[in-house]
């Protein structure tokens, strides 16, 4: 390395240096390190900012100062990428700004980042970047703000092992329990207020819930599932000591709980929404039916009848068809000779064919 390249090199490093951590007299401070925000909701993120006139000996002589504010949330603090370049953000995104108030030592700025539409993608870490037109100016606020997009609000069950699920409670997770007024909706229509629904469910209706003062941010429906629908894997004839799967599902919300039942056996039914039957034996044979259950009510889907067929019986039908086929030809061919040998002897005057008596 030659002194001038070294002597580049040092030039870099100091003018890299403001970059550093613990420049004095620069500073990014939140408002809150951590920011929870409805979906589809209009946020918010503050942040004040200063930093000094002077950068130690080196005397700072523009006038005005000035400077570029950047949010970012992806690359490193010194090459950050810019959110208002951010596809995924599009227009939903503002730099709400304020010029800088300077005195002879520093200057001190606001600058709040504004995400309308919010989506749950957008729960990031954000940071803030000023770079001023100052000497040595640039500073990255970090670590940022941590903001959670939670999905609306959400009705739960808080008493699921009671079968009867006697109430639904409403909640949003960006608020501490009871912080927010809800409001409960029954086939799309207001019917009462209150964190908890208690009256009767009635599993034919669909509820949903929402935070007062925020109608159009109801929470995802709840409802009992559909009529569900069986599948066999797999498909076609069951036979002897194979197995098959029988599979159930039903759209549902909360996610429905499948039971499979077989009719006319008094045993409790299987849990689960796939039901795999190793080792089939003919007692099997039988009309089977899933139920599918969530906290809201039940539906039973048509029922599936597994026939089975021994394996041996299937050899003994092979067998049989492969017999009469063969008898088949057998026939075909002596009757062909006959008619050979017929057509022969009646040339030399025999006995007449029956075949050309009825020809004639
Ligand atoms: C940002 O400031 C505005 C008003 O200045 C306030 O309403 C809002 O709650 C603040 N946002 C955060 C995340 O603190
Ligand atoms: C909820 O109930 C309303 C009114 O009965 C009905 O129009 C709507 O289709 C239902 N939604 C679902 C997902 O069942
Ligand atoms: C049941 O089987 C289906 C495919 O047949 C699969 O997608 C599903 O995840 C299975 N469910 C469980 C609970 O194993
Ligand atoms: C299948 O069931 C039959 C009759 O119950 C039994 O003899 C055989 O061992 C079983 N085979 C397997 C693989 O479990
Ligand atoms: C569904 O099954 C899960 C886990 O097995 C259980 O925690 C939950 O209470 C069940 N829900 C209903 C409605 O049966
Ligand atoms: C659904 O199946 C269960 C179990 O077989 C039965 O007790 C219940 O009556 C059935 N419900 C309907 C609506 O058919």
């Amino acid at each position: 390395m030659n002194s001038r390249s070294a002597a580049r090199g040092f030039l870099a490093f100091l003018l890299s240096l403001p970059a550093l951590k613990g420049q004095p007299g620069w500073a990014v401070t939140y408002t809150s390190k951590d920011v929870c925000a409805l979906s589809k909701s209009t946020v918010d993120i503050n942040c004040t900012f200063k930093f000094p006139t002077t950068s130690g000996n080196i005397p700072n002589n523009v006038s005005p100062v000035e400077y570029t504010p950047l949010w970012y949330t992806k690359g490193e603090k010194d090459e950050p990428e810019n959110l208002k370049e951010d596809k995924a953000y599009g227009d939903r995104i503002e730099y709400i700004c304020e010029g800088l108030s300077c005195d002879s030592s520093s200057c001190n700025g606001m600058c709040t980042l504004r995400i309308k539409e919010l989506r749950k993608e957008d729960s990031e870490n954000y940071k803030f970047r000023f770079i001023t037109n100052t000497v040595k100016g640039k500073y990255s606020g970090v670590p940022g703000v941590t903001l959670s997009v939670t999905d609306q609000v959400k009705v739960s069950f808080p008493s699921s092992t009671d079968p009867t699920g006697e109430n639904m409670e409403c909640h949003s997770m960006c608020s501490p329990v009871g912080g927010f007024k809800y409001n409960w909706f029954r086939n799309g229509q207001y019917e009462q207020q209150g964190m908890y629904y208690k009256v009767n469910i009635n599993s034919q209706d669909n509820y949903s819930c929402a935070v007062e003062g925020y109608k159009q941010l109801r929470s995802p429906l709840v409802y009992a599932p559909r009529t569900p629908s069986v599948t066999v894997s797999p498909s076609g004839e069951i036979v002897k000591g194979s197995s098959v799967t029988l599979s159930c599902s039903s759209d549902a919300n909360p996610a429905a709980n499948y039971t499979w039942i077989k009719e006319h056996e008094d045993s409790g039914g299987r849990s689960g929404q796939n039901y795999t039957i190793t080792n089939i034996t003919s007692e099997l044979r039988g009309n089977y039916c899933c139920q599918a259950h969530n906290a809201i009510g039940h539906h039973n889907s048509t029922c599936f009848f597994i026939e089975i067929t021994s394996s041996s019986q299937t050899t003994a039908v092979a067998v049989g068809t492969i017999g009469v086929l063969l008898a088949t030809i057998l026939l075909l061919v002596f009757l062909w000779m006959r008619t050979k040998r017929a057509s022969r002897t009646s040339g030399q005057g025999g006995r007449p064919d029956p075949m050309e008596l009825l020809q004639h």
